[in-house]
Protein backbone atom coordinates (compact mmCIF):
# COMPACT_ATOMS: atom_id res chain seq x y z
CA UNK A 1 0.00 0.00 0.00
CA UNK A 2 1.20 3.26 -0.36
CA UNK A 3 0.32 5.65 2.39
CA UNK A 4 0.99 9.04 3.61
CA UNK A 5 1.29 10.53 7.05
CA UNK A 6 0.65 14.15 7.38
CA UNK A 7 2.54 15.19 10.92
CA UNK A 8 5.38 14.19 12.38
CA UNK A 9 5.09 14.74 15.76
CA UNK A 10 5.03 11.77 18.13
CA UNK A 11 1.87 10.29 16.80
CA UNK A 12 2.54 10.46 13.48
CA UNK A 13 6.45 9.62 13.18
CA UNK A 14 5.61 6.70 15.46
CA UNK A 15 2.60 5.55 12.68
CA UNK A 16 4.60 6.11 9.68
CA UNK A 17 7.65 4.25 11.11
CA UNK A 18 5.90 1.16 12.46
CA UNK A 19 3.54 0.96 9.07
CA UNK A 20 6.99 1.34 7.01
CA UNK A 21 8.21 -1.64 8.73
CA UNK A 22 5.08 -3.91 7.52
CA UNK A 23 6.50 -3.17 3.63
CA UNK A 24 4.16 -0.59 3.08
CA UNK A 25 5.56 2.24 1.24
CA UNK A 26 4.85 5.09 3.28
CA UNK A 27 5.59 8.63 2.93
CA UNK A 28 5.95 11.22 5.85
CA UNK A 29 4.80 14.51 5.17
CA UNK A 30 5.57 17.45 7.50
CA UNK A 31 6.05 21.44 6.16
CA UNK A 32 8.56 21.39 8.86
CA UNK A 33 11.91 20.89 6.37
CA UNK A 34 14.84 21.31 9.53
CA UNK A 35 12.92 18.19 11.40
CA UNK A 36 11.93 16.26 8.07
CA UNK A 37 16.09 16.06 7.70
CA UNK A 38 16.42 15.40 10.99
CA UNK A 39 14.54 12.13 10.60
CA UNK A 40 16.34 11.61 7.43
CA UNK A 41 19.76 11.26 8.87
CA UNK A 42 18.39 8.42 10.44
CA UNK A 43 20.91 9.52 13.48
CA UNK A 44 19.13 8.71 16.82
CA UNK A 45 20.36 12.03 18.55
CA UNK A 46 18.97 13.87 15.84
CA UNK A 47 15.46 11.87 15.66
CA UNK A 48 14.98 12.03 19.70
CA UNK A 49 15.61 15.92 19.62
CA UNK A 50 12.10 15.75 18.31
CA UNK A 51 10.61 12.22 19.03
CA UNK A 52 12.58 10.59 21.74
CA UNK A 53 11.04 7.14 21.91
CA UNK A 54 13.05 3.66 22.63
CA UNK A 55 13.38 1.76 19.83
CA UNK A 56 12.07 4.65 17.02
CA UNK A 57 15.51 5.76 15.82
CA UNK A 58 16.62 2.41 14.80
CA UNK A 59 13.36 1.21 13.03
CA UNK A 60 13.73 5.22 10.82
CA UNK A 61 17.78 4.14 10.27
CA UNK A 62 16.38 0.76 8.75
CA UNK A 63 13.36 1.36 7.19
CA UNK A 64 14.63 4.92 5.27
CA UNK A 65 14.80 5.22 1.81
CA UNK A 66 13.16 1.64 0.86
CA UNK A 67 10.35 2.02 2.77
CA UNK A 68 10.50 5.28 4.60
CA UNK A 69 10.42 8.53 2.57
CA UNK A 70 10.52 12.08 4.25
CA UNK A 71 8.58 15.09 2.36
CA UNK A 72 7.81 18.31 2.52
CA UNK A 73 6.09 18.12 -1.31
CA UNK A 74 2.69 16.56 -0.69
CA UNK A 75 1.92 17.44 -4.78
CA UNK A 76 5.14 15.31 -5.39
CA UNK A 77 4.05 11.86 -3.10
CA UNK A 78 -0.09 12.11 -3.61
CA UNK A 79 -0.25 10.70 -7.08
CA UNK A 80 -0.62 6.58 -6.70
CA UNK A 81 -1.84 7.18 -2.58
CA UNK A 82 -4.23 4.62 -0.92
CA UNK A 83 -4.47 5.89 2.30
CA UNK A 84 -3.62 9.91 4.01
CA UNK A 85 -3.32 9.27 7.73
CA UNK A 86 -3.88 12.77 9.51
CA UNK A 87 -1.58 12.94 12.89
CA UNK A 88 -1.58 17.11 13.08
CA UNK A 89 -1.21 18.54 16.29
CA UNK A 90 -5.12 19.74 17.91
CA UNK A 91 -3.96 21.65 20.82
CA UNK A 92 -6.58 23.30 23.56
CA UNK A 93 -7.99 26.39 23.17
CA UNK A 94 -8.73 28.76 26.72
CA UNK A 95 -12.64 26.85 26.98
CA UNK A 96 -11.32 23.65 26.88
CA UNK A 97 -12.50 22.84 22.83
CA UNK A 98 -9.71 21.97 20.51
CA UNK A 99 -7.93 24.05 18.28
CA UNK A 100 -8.47 22.67 14.84
CA UNK A 101 -6.69 25.41 12.52
CA UNK A 102 -3.80 23.07 11.98
CA UNK A 103 -5.86 20.28 11.06
CA UNK A 104 -8.10 21.81 9.08
CA UNK A 105 -5.29 23.72 7.05
CA UNK A 106 -3.62 20.28 5.31
CA UNK A 107 -7.00 19.09 5.03
CA UNK A 108 -7.19 22.27 2.83
CA UNK A 109 -4.45 21.81 1.19
CA UNK A 110 -5.10 17.85 0.39
CA UNK A 111 -8.10 18.12 -0.82
CA UNK A 112 -6.88 20.96 -3.46
CA UNK A 113 -4.08 18.17 -4.47
CA UNK A 114 -6.47 15.32 -4.26
CA UNK A 115 -9.16 17.51 -6.63
CA UNK A 116 -6.58 17.33 -9.79
CA UNK A 117 -5.10 14.29 -9.53
CA UNK A 118 -4.82 12.26 -12.42
CA UNK A 119 -5.40 8.48 -10.78
CA UNK A 120 -8.59 8.16 -9.39
CA UNK A 121 -8.28 4.73 -7.79
CA UNK A 122 -10.16 5.29 -3.96
CA UNK A 123 -8.04 7.06 -1.24
CA UNK A 124 -8.63 6.68 2.34
CA UNK A 125 -8.60 9.95 4.80
CA UNK A 126 -8.29 8.72 8.12
CA UNK A 127 -8.01 10.65 11.52
CA UNK A 128 -5.61 9.54 13.52
CA UNK A 129 -4.70 12.56 16.30
CA UNK A 130 -7.41 13.26 18.92
CA UNK A 131 -10.67 15.07 17.23
CA UNK A 132 -13.61 16.12 18.70
CA UNK A 133 -16.46 13.99 17.96
CA UNK A 134 -17.97 14.80 14.23
CA UNK A 135 -14.45 15.46 12.44
CA UNK A 136 -15.09 12.94 10.46
CA UNK A 137 -18.30 14.12 9.14
CA UNK A 138 -16.69 17.67 8.73
CA UNK A 139 -13.72 16.01 6.82
CA UNK A 140 -16.68 14.46 4.58
CA UNK A 141 -17.85 17.72 3.85
CA UNK A 142 -14.70 18.99 3.10
CA UNK A 143 -13.71 16.03 0.26
CA UNK A 144 -17.15 16.94 -1.02
CA UNK A 145 -17.20 21.08 -1.09
CA UNK A 146 -13.24 20.31 -2.71
CA UNK A 147 -15.23 17.93 -5.12
CA UNK A 148 -12.69 15.34 -4.43
CA UNK A 149 -13.67 12.27 -6.61
CA UNK A 150 -13.49 8.67 -5.02
CA UNK A 151 -12.25 9.49 -1.50
CA UNK A 152 -13.71 8.51 2.07
CA UNK A 153 -13.06 9.31 5.46
CA UNK A 154 -12.31 7.01 8.44
CA UNK A 155 -11.33 7.95 12.39
CA UNK A 156 -8.59 5.30 13.47
CA UNK A 157 -7.83 7.12 17.01
CA UNK A 158 -4.45 6.35 18.04
CA UNK A 159 -4.09 4.98 22.21
CA UNK A 160 -0.32 5.60 22.24
CA UNK A 161 1.41 6.08 26.30
CA UNK A 162 4.82 7.94 25.88
CA UNK A 163 8.04 5.84 26.33
CA UNK A 164 6.01 2.79 24.99
CA UNK A 165 4.72 4.03 21.83
CA UNK A 166 6.85 1.62 19.63
CA UNK A 167 5.97 -1.27 21.41
CA UNK A 168 2.21 -0.53 21.46
CA UNK A 169 1.77 0.98 17.24
CA UNK A 170 3.73 -3.02 16.95
CA UNK A 171 1.35 -5.06 19.74
CA UNK A 172 -1.89 -2.60 20.23
CA UNK A 173 -4.65 -4.18 22.86
CA UNK A 174 -6.83 -2.61 19.58
CA UNK A 175 -7.19 -1.17 16.59
CA UNK A 176 -10.30 0.42 16.28
CA UNK A 177 -11.55 1.90 12.66
CA UNK A 178 -14.63 3.79 12.34
CA UNK A 179 -15.36 4.51 8.07
CA UNK A 180 -18.53 4.38 6.39
CA UNK A 181 -18.21 1.93 3.54
CA UNK A 182 -16.90 -1.76 2.58
CA UNK A 183 -14.32 -0.25 0.16
CA UNK A 184 -12.60 2.00 2.72
CA UNK A 185 -12.92 -1.08 5.52
CA UNK A 186 -10.93 -3.06 3.18
CA UNK A 187 -8.32 -1.05 2.68
CA UNK A 188 -7.70 -0.06 6.25
CA UNK A 189 -7.80 -3.85 6.55
CA UNK A 190 -5.09 -3.77 4.15
CA UNK A 191 -3.01 -1.77 5.97
CA UNK A 192 -3.55 -3.22 9.09
CA UNK A 193 -3.26 -7.50 7.68
CA UNK A 194 -1.04 -8.31 10.44
CA UNK A 195 -3.39 -7.33 13.25
CA UNK A 196 -6.83 -8.43 11.52
CA UNK A 197 -7.85 -11.64 13.08
CA UNK A 198 -5.08 -11.64 15.41
CA UNK A 199 -5.79 -13.76 18.41
CA UNK A 200 -4.60 -11.38 20.94
CA UNK A 201 -5.47 -7.85 19.56
CA UNK A 202 -9.02 -6.86 19.20
CA UNK A 203 -9.80 -5.45 15.69
CA UNK A 204 -12.83 -3.18 15.83
CA UNK A 205 -14.90 -2.11 12.97
CA UNK A 206 -17.48 0.74 13.56
CA UNK A 207 -18.94 4.38 12.63
CA UNK A 208 -16.51 7.28 12.61
CA UNK A 209 -18.23 8.88 15.67
CA UNK A 210 -18.32 5.92 17.54
CA UNK A 211 -14.32 5.79 17.15
CA UNK A 212 -13.97 9.54 17.95
CA UNK A 213 -16.20 8.66 20.99
CA UNK A 214 -13.63 5.52 21.81
CA UNK A 215 -10.84 7.48 22.20
CA UNK A 216 -12.42 10.25 24.74
CA UNK A 217 -14.28 7.84 26.68
CA UNK A 218 -10.95 5.68 26.90
CA UNK A 219 -8.80 8.24 28.04
CA UNK A 220 -11.14 10.44 30.44
CA UNK A 221 -11.71 6.94 31.96
CA UNK A 222 -8.23 6.13 32.79
CA UNK A 223 -8.06 9.42 34.04
CA UNK A 224 -11.44 9.07 35.96
CA UNK A 225 -9.46 5.93 37.69
CA UNK A 226 -6.39 7.42 38.85
CA UNK A 227 -8.09 10.33 40.22
CA UNK A 228 -10.65 7.94 41.93
CA UNK A 229 -7.55 6.44 43.65
CA UNK A 230 -5.89 10.33 43.97
CA UNK A 231 -9.48 11.70 44.90
CA UNK A 232 -10.71 8.81 47.40
CA UNK A 233 -7.68 6.32 48.30
CA UNK A 234 -5.03 9.34 49.17
CA UNK A 235 -7.68 11.00 51.38
CA UNK A 236 -8.27 7.89 53.27
CA UNK A 237 -4.69 7.13 53.75
CA UNK A 238 -3.89 11.15 54.69
CA UNK A 239 -7.22 11.13 57.28
CA UNK A 240 -7.28 7.92 59.54
CA UNK A 241 -3.45 6.76 60.99
CA UNK A 242 -2.30 3.68 60.12
CA UNK A 243 -3.88 2.91 56.68
CA UNK A 244 -0.68 1.48 54.80
CA UNK A 245 -1.58 2.91 51.15
CA UNK A 246 0.43 0.08 49.60
CA UNK A 247 -1.20 -2.49 51.25
CA UNK A 248 -4.27 -0.95 50.27
CA UNK A 249 -3.69 -0.54 46.79
CA UNK A 250 -2.80 -4.71 46.97
CA UNK A 251 -6.08 -5.59 48.77
CA UNK A 252 -7.97 -3.59 46.45
CA UNK A 253 -6.36 -4.43 43.07
CA UNK A 254 -6.25 -8.22 43.90
CA UNK A 255 -9.67 -8.61 42.38
CA UNK A 256 -9.01 -8.76 38.56
CA UNK A 257 -12.08 -6.66 37.79
CA UNK A 258 -9.49 -3.99 39.16
CA UNK A 259 -6.36 -2.57 37.41
CA UNK A 260 -3.08 -2.42 38.98
CA UNK A 261 -2.46 0.32 36.50
CA UNK A 262 -3.86 3.85 37.45
CA UNK A 263 -3.96 2.86 41.14
CA UNK A 264 -0.22 4.47 42.17
CA UNK A 265 -1.16 7.59 44.04
CA UNK A 266 0.26 10.95 42.97
CA UNK A 267 0.44 14.75 42.61
CA UNK A 268 -1.42 14.56 39.60
CA UNK A 269 -1.83 13.26 35.87
CA UNK A 270 0.15 14.98 33.14
CA UNK A 271 0.94 14.62 29.64
CA UNK A 272 -0.65 15.68 26.56
CA UNK A 273 -3.89 13.54 26.21
CA UNK A 274 -5.26 13.14 29.76
CA UNK A 275 -5.78 17.03 30.41
CA UNK A 276 -6.86 18.21 26.59
CA UNK A 277 -9.04 15.25 25.87
CA UNK A 278 -10.87 15.96 29.22
CA UNK A 279 -11.41 19.19 28.57
CA UNK A 280 -12.44 18.66 25.21
CA UNK A 281 -14.89 16.26 26.56
CA UNK A 282 -16.85 18.85 28.78
CA UNK A 283 -16.67 21.53 26.18
CA UNK A 284 -18.27 19.14 23.70
CA UNK A 285 -21.09 17.86 26.11
CA UNK A 286 -21.55 21.42 27.62
CA UNK A 287 -22.34 22.50 24.11
CA UNK A 288 -25.21 19.88 23.45
CA UNK A 289 -26.46 21.03 26.53
CA UNK A 290 -25.35 18.10 28.44
CA UNK A 291 -24.69 18.27 32.38
CA UNK A 292 -21.05 16.94 32.72
CA UNK A 293 -20.67 16.46 36.40
CA UNK A 294 -18.36 13.13 36.30
CA UNK A 295 -15.63 15.09 34.23
CA UNK A 296 -15.86 17.75 35.72
CA UNK A 297 -14.98 16.39 39.64
CA UNK A 298 -12.22 14.12 37.49
CA UNK A 299 -10.67 17.15 35.99
CA UNK A 300 -10.77 19.36 39.48
CA UNK A 301 -9.23 16.78 41.45
CA UNK A 302 -6.69 16.06 39.29
CA UNK A 303 -5.83 19.68 38.74
CA UNK A 304 -6.26 19.73 42.75
CA UNK A 305 -3.89 16.99 43.53
CA UNK A 306 -1.01 18.79 41.84
CA UNK A 307 0.07 21.39 44.18
CA UNK A 308 -2.21 20.65 46.98
CA UNK A 309 0.66 19.13 49.10
CA UNK A 310 1.88 23.05 49.40
CA UNK A 311 -1.19 23.71 51.28
CA UNK A 312 -0.60 20.61 53.50
CA UNK A 313 3.33 21.22 53.88
CA UNK A 314 1.70 24.73 55.07
CA UNK A 315 -1.16 23.29 57.41
CA UNK A 316 0.00 20.15 59.01
CA UNK A 317 3.77 20.47 58.84
CA UNK A 318 3.77 24.39 59.09
CA UNK A 319 6.27 25.30 56.44
CA UNK A 320 6.82 28.53 55.69
CA UNK A 321 7.86 28.76 51.93
CA UNK A 322 8.55 32.80 51.46
CA UNK A 323 12.44 33.52 51.38
CA UNK A 324 13.27 29.89 51.08
CA UNK A 325 15.13 27.54 49.45
CA UNK A 326 12.91 24.74 47.82
CA UNK A 327 14.79 21.41 45.47
CA UNK A 328 12.53 20.30 42.84
CA UNK A 329 13.00 17.06 41.85
CA UNK A 330 11.53 15.83 38.52
CA UNK A 331 10.04 17.77 36.04
CA UNK A 332 8.64 15.46 33.06
CA UNK A 333 5.04 14.47 33.48
CA UNK A 334 5.98 10.92 33.78
CA UNK A 335 8.93 8.91 34.35
CA UNK A 336 11.28 7.76 31.15
CA UNK A 337 10.29 11.20 28.77
CA UNK A 338 11.34 14.98 28.86
CA UNK A 339 8.00 15.91 28.14
CA UNK A 340 6.82 18.06 30.13
CA UNK A 341 3.19 19.17 28.77
CA UNK A 342 0.62 19.50 31.79
CA UNK A 343 3.61 18.40 34.11
CA UNK A 344 2.43 18.83 37.50
CA UNK A 345 5.94 20.41 38.15
CA UNK A 346 4.36 23.14 35.72
CA UNK A 347 1.79 23.90 38.78
CA UNK A 348 4.49 23.26 41.43
CA UNK A 349 6.69 26.10 39.94
CA UNK A 350 4.05 28.52 40.14
CA UNK A 351 2.82 27.95 43.24
CA UNK A 352 6.25 28.00 45.16
CA UNK A 353 6.97 31.32 42.74
CA UNK A 354 3.50 32.71 44.41
CA UNK A 355 4.74 31.99 47.91
CA UNK A 356 7.30 33.48 47.49
CA UNK A 357 10.39 31.14 47.49
CA UNK A 358 13.66 32.79 47.27
CA UNK A 359 15.31 29.91 44.78
CA UNK A 360 13.88 26.45 42.94
CA UNK A 361 16.97 24.56 42.57
CA UNK A 362 15.70 21.77 39.83
CA UNK A 363 16.95 18.41 38.97
CA UNK A 364 15.33 15.98 35.70
CA UNK A 365 17.59 12.99 34.35
CA UNK A 366 16.41 14.05 30.81
CA UNK A 367 13.77 17.18 31.05
CA UNK A 368 16.43 20.23 31.74
CA UNK A 369 16.51 21.64 28.34
CA UNK A 370 12.49 21.24 27.62
CA UNK A 371 12.41 23.06 31.15
CA UNK A 372 14.42 25.73 30.29
CA UNK A 373 11.47 26.34 27.17
CA UNK A 374 8.87 26.47 29.52
CA UNK A 375 10.41 28.10 32.27
CA UNK A 376 11.97 31.32 29.99
CA UNK A 377 12.70 34.04 32.25
CA UNK A 378 11.83 36.16 29.38
CA UNK A 379 8.22 35.50 29.51
CA UNK A 380 8.51 35.87 32.82
CA UNK A 381 11.01 36.99 35.48
CA UNK A 382 10.44 35.31 38.24
CA UNK A 383 12.03 32.19 36.61
CA UNK A 384 15.11 33.82 37.31
CA UNK A 385 14.77 32.11 40.45
CA UNK A 386 15.05 28.57 38.85
CA UNK A 387 18.44 27.02 38.78
CA UNK A 388 19.09 23.60 37.04
CA UNK A 389 21.62 20.40 38.14
CA UNK A 390 23.27 17.29 37.36
CA UNK A 391 21.82 16.01 39.95
CA UNK A 392 19.67 15.49 43.16
CA UNK A 393 22.41 15.66 45.28
CA UNK A 394 23.45 18.97 43.64
CA UNK A 395 19.85 20.51 43.51
CA UNK A 396 19.24 19.57 47.49
CA UNK A 397 22.72 21.22 48.79
CA UNK A 398 21.79 24.51 50.54
CA UNK A 399 17.62 24.11 50.66
CA UNK A 400 15.12 23.92 53.38
CA UNK A 401 12.94 21.56 51.96
CA UNK A 402 12.59 19.31 48.77
CA UNK A 403 9.37 18.84 46.52
CA UNK A 404 9.83 15.22 44.15
CA UNK A 405 7.53 15.57 41.25
CA UNK A 406 8.05 12.84 39.02
CA UNK A 407 8.53 9.13 39.42
CA UNK A 408 11.61 8.46 38.16
CA UNK A 409 13.26 5.19 39.58
CA UNK A 410 16.29 6.80 40.76
CA UNK A 411 14.42 8.92 43.09
CA UNK A 412 13.17 5.34 44.83
CA UNK A 413 15.26 5.80 48.26
CA UNK A 414 16.25 8.90 47.99
CA UNK A 415 16.75 9.12 51.66
CA UNK A 416 20.70 8.21 51.99
CA UNK A 417 21.27 11.16 49.42
CA UNK A 418 19.09 13.58 51.30
CA UNK A 419 20.99 12.62 54.15
CA UNK A 420 24.25 13.46 52.65
CA UNK A 421 22.98 16.43 50.73
CA UNK A 422 20.87 18.28 53.75
CA UNK A 423 20.82 18.32 57.66
CA UNK A 424 17.76 18.95 59.35
CA UNK A 425 15.76 20.72 59.77
CA UNK A 426 14.44 19.66 56.77
CA UNK A 427 10.80 19.04 54.87
CA UNK A 428 10.80 16.28 52.42
CA UNK A 429 7.42 17.00 50.18
CA UNK A 430 6.89 13.36 47.96
CA UNK A 431 4.16 14.10 45.45
CA UNK A 432 5.14 10.30 44.03
CA UNK A 433 5.56 8.32 47.46
CA UNK A 434 9.34 7.55 46.02
CA UNK A 435 10.23 7.33 49.49
CA UNK A 436 9.51 3.76 51.40
CA UNK A 437 11.98 4.31 53.83
CA UNK A 438 10.59 7.52 55.62
CA UNK A 439 11.11 6.10 58.82
CA UNK A 440 14.85 6.49 58.42
CA UNK A 441 14.28 10.25 57.14
CA UNK A 442 12.26 10.84 60.23
CA UNK A 443 14.27 9.10 62.83
CA UNK A 444 17.36 11.57 61.54
CA UNK A 445 15.39 14.61 62.12
CA UNK A 446 13.60 15.47 58.68
CA UNK A 447 10.21 15.86 58.37
CA UNK A 448 8.42 13.52 55.74
CA UNK A 449 4.78 14.65 53.86
CA UNK A 450 3.45 12.22 51.12
CA UNK A 451 0.71 12.28 48.86
CA UNK A 452 -1.64 9.29 50.55
CA UNK A 453 0.23 9.54 54.13
CA UNK A 454 -0.51 12.12 57.17
CA UNK A 455 2.25 14.54 57.81
CA UNK A 456 5.56 11.98 59.74
CA UNK A 457 7.26 14.68 61.92
CA UNK A 458 10.76 14.03 62.70
CA UNK A 459 11.49 11.91 65.69
C1 LIG B 1 -1.94 8.32 28.08
C2 LIG B 1 -2.69 7.01 27.85
O1 LIG B 1 -2.12 5.99 28.68
C3 LIG B 1 -2.63 6.63 26.37
O2 LIG B 1 -3.38 5.44 26.15
C4 LIG B 1 -3.25 7.78 25.59
O3 LIG B 1 -3.48 7.55 24.26
C5 LIG B 1 -2.40 9.02 25.82
O4 LIG B 1 -2.42 9.34 27.22
P1 LIG B 1 0.57 9.05 28.44
O5 LIG B 1 0.09 10.45 28.45
O6 LIG B 1 1.83 8.74 27.72
O7 LIG B 1 -0.55 8.09 27.85
O8 LIG B 1 0.83 8.67 29.97
P2 LIG B 1 0.39 7.58 31.04
O9 LIG B 1 1.47 6.61 31.21
O10 LIG B 1 -0.98 7.07 30.82
O11 LIG B 1 0.39 8.50 32.37
C6 LIG B 1 -0.38 9.72 32.42
C7 LIG B 1 -0.14 10.42 33.73
O12 LIG B 1 -0.75 9.72 34.81
C8 LIG B 1 1.34 10.58 34.12
O13 LIG B 1 1.55 11.87 34.67
C9 LIG B 1 1.54 9.50 35.16
O14 LIG B 1 2.60 9.77 36.03
C10 LIG B 1 0.17 9.54 35.86
N1 LIG B 1 -0.19 8.29 36.56
C11 LIG B 1 -0.27 7.12 35.87
C12 LIG B 1 -0.51 8.33 37.93
O15 LIG B 1 -0.46 9.39 38.55
N2 LIG B 1 -0.85 7.17 38.54
C13 LIG B 1 -0.91 5.98 37.89
O16 LIG B 1 -1.19 4.95 38.53
C14 LIG B 1 -0.62 5.95 36.51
Amino acid sequence: MKIIVAGTGFVGLTHAAVCSEYGHEVYAYDIDEKKLNAYRSGEAEQINHYVNEPGLAEIIAENKDRYLFFSSDLEGIIEGTDAIFLCLPTPPNVDGSSDLSFYFKAVDHICTLLAKRADTRRIVLINKSTVPIGTARQLERKLHEYNVPNAGVASNPEFLPEGDAVEKSRRPDRVTVGADTDEDFRIIRRIYSQFVNHVRIRYIETTPETAEAIKYVANTLLLTYISFWNGVGARLGETFANIRMEDLKRGVTADNRISTWGSYVSNGAGGSCFGKDIQSLIYQLKSAGQPTDVLQSVYNINEYQKTYLIDRASREAGARFNQKKVALLGLAFKQRTNDMRDASSLKVVETLLARGVSEIRAYDPVATAEAKRFFNPENNHLFEKISYYKSAKEALAGTDMVFISTDWEEFRGLSRTIEQAVKPPFLVIDGRRMIPDYNELTERGYGYIAVGSPYMPPK
